[in-house]
């Protein structure tokens, strides 16, 4: 099993080193970066080149991690003990039907080998990613109302991602892989924005790459603008037909660049990139 990229995915050399590494120590691929650099989209390409299904986990400030292992659904037995003389209340004896499977109990009993993505781990509370240590490890958790052990048939292949939000504790980045995805230089970006728009002109291309990387580089900005707000303008523009000249801020006409709200998502930000237009000019 070797990830070796994917025809929608460009990943750099390292991040495939990280990928491998991860599937020979059998422990999880941890990756950060900024927003919008293809955590996620990693997770579901990997699952796809190595033709495993995926499984998702998404995770929010009030998800805990027994969801992941299974949940007793108490209501429902209570409901059914209530109107048990439909059906003789069969059901109702055998606790294993208000048993409800969670995604790492899928993942572990599934018939082959799956990817699991715990996705955004740094958004749940901090006791989240201590829950799930021996789980992750070992691989086997117990049902304590069926008294039953739950074992890994396949160990599966597991990413999980963080924006950072939130530090992870020790114990729990000794069992990862951990992968940091750099922001892309101009030449993998080049690439990233090939897989998306084939077809796209060269010169509308570099001038809109230009202003990005300007936009991207101004000191001080509150947010800067990633790849998929990149992806996102360029749409834009090739959807309104933008002419070339629109982008050069040469040509006194033109403030800050069109559409600018794909890139900039506050407004001391565009106060920010406006000023220093301004600034440009008065200096020419
Ligand atoms: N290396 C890449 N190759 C191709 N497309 C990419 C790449 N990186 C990012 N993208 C594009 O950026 C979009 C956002 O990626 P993704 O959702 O995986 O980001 P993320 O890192 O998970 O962001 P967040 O932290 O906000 O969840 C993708 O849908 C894809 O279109
Ligand atoms: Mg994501």
């Amino acid at each position: 099993m070797k990830f070796q990229g994917s025809q929608n995915y460009v990943a750099t050399q390292d991040l495939m080193l990280a990928v491998n590494a991860s599937i020979t120590l059998k422990r999880p691929l941890l990756v950060k970066g900024e927003p919008g650099t293809g955590k996620t989209m990693l997770a579901e390409e990997v699952a796809q080149a190595l033709d495993m299904p995926l499984l998702q986990w998404h995770i929010k400030s009030t998800t805990k991690a027994q969801q992941g292992l299974y949940e007793y659904d108490a209501v429902s037995r209570l409901r059914d003990s209530q109107l048990k003389d439909l059906d003789g209340g069969e059901k109702v004896k055998d606790i294993h039907n208000y048993i409800v499977k969670g995604v790492l109990w899928q993942a572990f009993t599934a018939d082959q080998p799956v990817a699991l993505l715990i996705d955004e781990i740094d958004k749940a509370d901090i006791e989240f990613p201590n829950d799930l240590l021996r789980e992750l490890d070992r691989m086997e958790f117990y049902v304590y109302e069926t008294r039953e052990l739950v074992k890994a048939r396949h160990r599966p292949l597991v990413f999980i991602t963080s924006n950072n939000e939130k530090e992870l504790p020790d114990a729990f980045l000794r069992r990862c892989f951990f992968h940091y995805i750099k922001f892309p230089d101009a030449e993998t970006m080049q690439r990233i924005v090939d897989v998306h728009f084939p077809g796209l002109k060269k010169e509308l291309l570099a001038a809109a790459m230009r202003t990005f990387y300007d936009v991207r580089n101004l000191p001080g900005l509150k947010k800067k603008p990633s790849t998929s707000e990149l992806l996102d303008w360029l749409k834009l523009l090739v959807a309104e037909d933008m002419p070339i000249e629109a982008l050069q801020s040469q040509d006194d006409k033109v403030a800050v660049p069109p559409l600018v709200g794909a890139l900039l998502k506050n407004e001391q930000d565009v106060t920010l990139f406006e000023k220093l237009v301004f600034m440009q000019r008065h200096n020419r």
